[in-house]
């Protein structure tokens, strides 16, 4: 009957959890992706953190995630980024991305992580004033590269006439994107773009607003460029 190739996906994602992590002949040592994933969350965990657990007289951390965190620090490597025109000395994972590292490492939560494929802008940057997706960029890939992000460019009661625009047209609704959509503007209005609603339009096509503040966000900068 239907009713019985019916599951929640709740009830999916557990099965294939069971199947996954189900020990196999020949593979005694093989992890499930849920174990997988806490081992590597707690390694980046004790790694950045170790010193101030050292310090702090936390609990102590288990051997397994020593060891991993261990392994994951032999394979990191140093590198000095300038983000908002600071230099930071930074040890990291190769594979770290720019998106991680800003947020992670150097706790710059001001830019998103939508999609973390490239496909939603929300991790928008500059790099040397050009834009690009931090999620699709290693940060070992940096050194030397003048980064900016949304922290870089204004703050309160100093704005950007960017950040103004979009607070003065209601330029958003959840502001989930917006860090990206006003890091893509700022930017956009340094490249040769035209004057019309459609060719700003075309030039931040990388940038999806969910909530669809388009027409306010497009206002907010033809707005902006009158100022700049
Ligand atoms: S998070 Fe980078 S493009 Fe979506
Ligand atoms: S304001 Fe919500 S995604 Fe753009």
């Amino acid at each position: 009957m239907a009713k019985d190739f019916v599951e929640s996906p709740t009830a999916t994602c557990d099965r294939q959890e069971e199947q996954v992590s189900a020990p196999e002949q020949g593979s005694p040592g093989r992890l499930s992706r849920r174990s997988f994933l806490s081992h590597l969350g707690a390694a980046g965990l004790a790694t950045t953190a170790s010193p101030l657990l050292a310090s702090s007289g936390a609990a102590p951390v288990s051997e397994e995630i020593q060891e991993t965190a261990s392994k994951a620090a032999q394979g990191a490597i140093p590198i000095t980024l300038k983000v908002n025109g600071t230099e930071h000395r930074l040890r990291l994972d190769p594979r770290t991305t720019l998106l991680d590292c800003l947020r992670e490492n150097l706790n710059l939560p001001g830019t998103k992580k939508g999609c973390d494929h490239g496909q939603c802008g929300a991790c928008t940057v500059h790099v040397n004033g050009r834009r690009v997706n931090s999620c699709l960029s290693f940060a070992v890939m940096h050194p030397g590269d003048e980064i900016t992000t949304i922290e870089g460019i204004g703050e309160p009661g100093h704005l950007h006439p960017v950040q103004s625009a979009f607070v003065e047209h209601d330029a958003f609704q959840c502001g989930y994107c917006t860090s990206g959509q006003i890091m893509s503007a700022v930017a956009v209005l340094k490249e040769p773009v035209g004057p019309t609603d459609e060719d700003v339009k075309q030039a931040m096509y990388g940038n999806i607003c969910r909530c669809g503040a388009y027409p306010n966000i497009i206002a907010a900068v033809q707005s902006a460029r009158k100022r700049i």
